[in-house]
């Protein structure tokens, strides 16, 4: 049987000559282990007489709390030197140059929107909006354009289903908003002016250097017992002149045909200084609100007149910053859009 002090001093130098938690375990064993050198000790204590027992039962309990001090110290050593060295491999390099974070800005086609409402918002027009796939309802048969009509073809319609398209354009929202507003008035032997302007994107087959397949429009409805064509060019001239800021500017009211107005016009804008001076560009179609789109929704076109108007946003925003393809709009290039933040 091995002497108790030398189990003890084996147990010490095993544990110190352990580098990690597992060897350390293992050594452990050797010594606290089922058939460890201290268990055949207290296995042992059997053998002797009772008087023996007590004396050498005390002697081995003193050597084992020694042998688990030493497994505890050696323990606490390495957890100690593996929690130091992770903290050692971890360190951050706090004189590194940050990776910094570049500043956005907005896109041209949401800033023209954002100061078309402005200023539509301040002569006081509501803002209305309405769905980006629309009935055939909505976007055709309300707005006085049959089944048959070309057109739903003149449209370059995308076609979502037999009942459902991608709005072509705003004009669809027009027909909700008066549905509702019929609805909310129904009761009043009056009803207060429609005023709105409807922002939001459509959709057509299209595709040069002044049309896009995915466009804005941002279409506007005064409806009122006495709203003439004469409103409407007053309307249109003074947005025009304060989204421009400048008085250097024609303003021409081409006849033209919408199913949904009567008459209809289409509204070019020439410059009378400046780079882009005397071309004419196509902004917008309106007119005098159709009395069957009235009819449509409730509304009675022997009292109530009004104008509607549909300008294309992208075609504001590339006179108002001087761009001479719409198509830069959506191609995302940051040394385009850069310019505009
Ligand atoms: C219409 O869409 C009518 N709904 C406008 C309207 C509203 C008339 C209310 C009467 C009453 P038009 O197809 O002309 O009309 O389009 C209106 C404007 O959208 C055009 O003047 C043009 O500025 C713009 N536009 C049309 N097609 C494109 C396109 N593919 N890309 C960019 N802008 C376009
Ligand atoms: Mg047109």
């Amino acid at each position: 049987m091995q002497n108790l002090e030398q189990i003890l001093s084996a147990a010490q130098s095993d544990f110190a000559a352990c580098a990690n938690i597992a060897d350390l375990e293992q050594a452990k064993a050797k010594y606290l282990g089922k058939s460890g050198a201290l268990t055949e000790q207290l296995k042992g204590l059997g053998k002797l007489s009772a008087e023996e027992r007590p004396t050498a039962g005390a002697a081995i309990n003193v050597v084992k709390q020694g042998v688990e001090q030493a497994l505890q110290a050696r323990r606490d050593a390495i957890l100690d030197a593996e929690q130091a060295q992770k903290l050692a491999s971890e360190t951050l390099d706090v004189t590194l140059p940050g990776r910094g974070r570049k500043q956005g800005g907005l896109h041209p086609v949401t800033r023209t929107l954002a100061r078309i409402e402005h200023l539509f918002h301040s002569i006081g027009f509501e803002v209305a909006e309405g769905p980006e796939i629309e009935t055939d309802f909505y976007n055709f048969t309300a707005l006085n354009i049959p089944d048959d009509h070309p057109a739903r073809a003149m449209h370059d319609t995308f076609y979502v289903d037999d009942q459902h398209v991608l709005r072509t354009h705003t004009s669809p929202i027009q027909v909700r908003y008066m549905q509702a507003h019929v609805a909310r008035h129904q009761q009043l032997e009056t009803m207060p002016d429609v005023r709105i302007i409807a922002p939001g994107r459509v959709y057509r087959v299209d595709s040069d250097a002044t049309h896009s397949p995915m466009f804005h429009q941002v279409e506007g409805l005064w409806i009122g017992e006495a709203v003439s064509f004469a409103d409407l060019k007053g309307v249109i001239a003074d947005f025009l002149k304060n989204f421009f800021e400048t008085d250097d500017m024609q303003v021409r009211f081409r006849p033209s045909f919408f199913p949904f107005t009567e008459p209809s016009a289409e509204i070019d804008l020439a410059f009378t200084s400046g780079p882009r001076q005397g071309k004419w560009l196509e902004v917008a179609g309106c007119g005098m609100v159709h009395p069957n789109v009235l009819g449509h929704v409730g509304i009675d076109s022997e009292k109530y007149i009004g104008f509607a108007f549909g300008f294309g946003v992208e075609r504001l925003a590339m006179l108002r910053y001087g761009v001479s393809d719409l198509r830069l709009f959506f191609e995302n290039d940051l040394r385009f859009l850069k310019q505009f933040a």
